[in-house]
Formats: structure tokens, sequence, C-alpha cells
């Protein structure tokens, strides 16, 4: 009796290792010890020939986590019968896939069929984010890769740029991230670009009677509509005017000044909390806080509903499922 009761426990702890929602630092260690540096010297080519697309490929790891996890659901090409994430609007201007694609190629030569696409992403967004000297963050690996990808779950999931603050807020939480990585994230458009159809109608129609949002500096509204037509689809400004290839603080002195180029910048002003991290961080370009906060957000965002132990299957080319 109790040989048959130890071994009902002995099961019983198996299958709570096999599905145990922990991620580590050595993962691999066993299986594949050369990752950490496949994947950096990997990512490094890319982003040495073109460090724009270093903001790409942090953004491509956002839009992963938060649409039911990272679990790699954006890397997934649709197929006849279904539109993946990657084909939704929110989705269509991600830039990036070639290089989680090549960097799965080298780590499949020497490790074939144990690392997940999941993983990749997330340890080629850290990498590439340093590699333009910014913050440098710890990814705890053994994520899983779904076998699905909907593109209407990325409709519901990620935030538009037209939130206001109750509804970033909630949407933040809805995966487990407070006010504050919500401030300290949205830090991440101190690099890149937007199309400026992701915010036309903050500038020439934000009521429906042909006026600019009150809340962005009337002059910067000028300046963007320069630049931006109404109804022009394919044009990119840099959100951080100047700098947007270096992964500083300038985002929450922009804010501060009413420039930020989404309502959800500009909305990070309407809450105390966020609000206070504004005025403190837009002082001092010295100030190492943000990389820190950064870091530890960067750390939550990658744990999002991760699939681990037996959940789903280790790609073997990130854009099909096996
Ligand atoms: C808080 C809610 C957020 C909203 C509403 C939002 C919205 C947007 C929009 C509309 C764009 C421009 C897309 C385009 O027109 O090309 C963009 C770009 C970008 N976002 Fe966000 N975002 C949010 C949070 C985040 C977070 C959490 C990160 C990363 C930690 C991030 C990183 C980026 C980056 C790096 C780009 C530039 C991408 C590139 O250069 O290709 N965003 N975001």
């Amino acid at each position: 009796m109790a040989v048959l009761k130890l071994s009902m426990v002995c099961f019983l702890l198996f299958i709570l290792h096999s599905n145990a929602q922990t991620l580590s630092l050595d993962f691999y260690s066993k299986t594949c010890p050369s990752l950490a540096k496949t994947v950096s010297d990997t990512t490094a080519r890319f982003i040495y020939a073109a460090p724009s697309l270093a903001p790409a490929l942090l953004r491509l790891h956002f839009h992963d986590c938060f649409v039911d996890g990272c679990e790699g659901s954006i890397l997934l090409n649709s197929t006849s019968n279904n539109t993946a994430e990657k084909d939704a609007i929110p989705n269509r201007s991600l830039r990036g896939f070639q290089v989680i694609d090549a960097v799965k190629l080298e780590v499949e030569k020497k490790c074939p069929g144990q690392v997940s696409c999941a993983d990749i992403l997330a340890l080629v967004a850290r990498d590439a984010v340093s590699q333009i000297k910014g913050p440098f963050w710890k990814v705890p690996l053994g994520r899983r890769d779904s076998r699905v990808s909907i593109g209407s779950r990325a409709l519901t999931n990620l935030p538009p740029p037209f939130f206001n603050i109750t509804q970033l807020i909630a949407s933040f939480a809805s995966k487990g991230l407070s006010v504050k990585d919500l401030v300290v994230l949205s830090g991440g458009h101190t690099i890149g670009v937007s199309h400026c159809s992701s915010f036309t109608t903050r500038i020439y129609n934000f009521t429906g009677r042909g006026d600019a949002d009150p809340t962005m500096d009337p002059n910067y509204v000028t300046e963007l509509k320069k630049v931006c037509g109404p109804t022009d689809t394919t044009t990119i400004v840099q959100m951080d005017p100047g700098s947007s290839k270096d992964f500083d603080n300038d985002y929450f002195s922009i804010v501060k000044k009413r420039r930020g180029l989404f309502q959800s910048d500009a909305a990070l002003l309407n809450n105390a909390e966020t609000s206070k991290y504004i005025q403190s961080h837009s002082f001092n370009q010295f100030d190492k806080t943000f990389f820190s906060d950064f870091a530890e957000s960067m750390q939550k965002m990658g744990s999002i509903g991760v699939l681990t132990g037996t959940a789903g299957e280790i790609r073997r080319v990130c854009s099909v499922v096996n």
C-alpha cells in the first residue's frame, strides 16, 4: 500500500513538473549550450547593418506576448483557412521576421529541434536592444511554441494608440502588468518609427470636426502635418525625433512637452503614478533607473502566458507549425 501511495505521489509530481509554469536561465545548458552566443552573434550581424531593426524586434516581442502569451504565435503565417495574428491590422507594420528566421536557422544547425521560436524571439529582442546600447535584461527560458495563431485575437488584446489611461491600465493589468510597467514599457517608444496613419486622426480630425487633439503641442501638430497628409499610409516618422536610434530617457521629456505621438503616450500624463514617473525621468539623461526599470518590466512581460512543460511544441520553422 505504501509503495502504491509513493508511486502515486511520484506520478503526480511528474505531471506537475512537466506542466510547471516556470522558466529558467539554464534551461538549455545541456541541450544547447551555444544558444546565447549563436543568438547574439546572428542578431548582431543584422543590427550592425541596420540598427533600426532593434525597435522592430522589441515591438515584435511585445506583440507576441500580449496576444495569448509569449508563445511565438506572432511568427506563424496565415494558411488557406486561417488568418494569423501577423496579418491582423495592428500587426501589418511589424518588421524583423527575417532576423528571427535567420537566428532560428543557425540555432537549428547547432541544436536541432531543441529551442523554441518563442524563446528565440525573447532573446533576439533583448540582444537587439542591448546592441544599440539599450538596457540588458536576463531572459529566463523554457517557453514552448503555440500551434495556433488567430488574427482576431490581436485586435482584442493589443492596446491601440487611441486608448485612454483607464483603458491602458486595464489592458496591462489583464496581462499581470502594473501601472509602473505601463509607463516604463511605453518608454520603448524612445526608439523606432511610426506610420502617419497611426496618428493622423489625432492631428487632422480628432473629434470629427477637422480639429487636432488639444493635448498635443500645436507646434508639433503643425510640424507633423507638413510630413503626413490626412490619408497618408506609407510615410514613417521617428517617435523620438533626432534620436530614435538611441535608447535614452528622451521619451519622458517628449511626453512631458506634449509631443508624444499617440494618445496612449499623452495619456500617461493623466494618472498620478505614470505622470510622476514621467516628471522624474524627463530631467536627467544620465539617470539609469529607467534602464533597470525597463529590464525588470521586460522580464515580467516576457513571462506572460508562456507555454511550458509538454504544452505546445518546439517548431522546426518559426512561420509554420510542425
Ligand atoms: C502602451 C501601449 C502601446 C501602444 C498603444 C503602442 C502603439 C504603437 C504604435 C501605434 C506604433 C507605430 C506602429 C506603426 O504605425 O508603424 C508603435 C511602435 C512601436 N512600439 Fe508601441 N505601443 C504600446 C506599447 C509598447 C510597448 C510595451 C513596447 C515595448 C516594450 C513598444 C514598442 C514599440 C516600438 C519599439 C515601436 C517602433 C517599431 C518600429 O520602429 O518598427 N510599444 N507602438
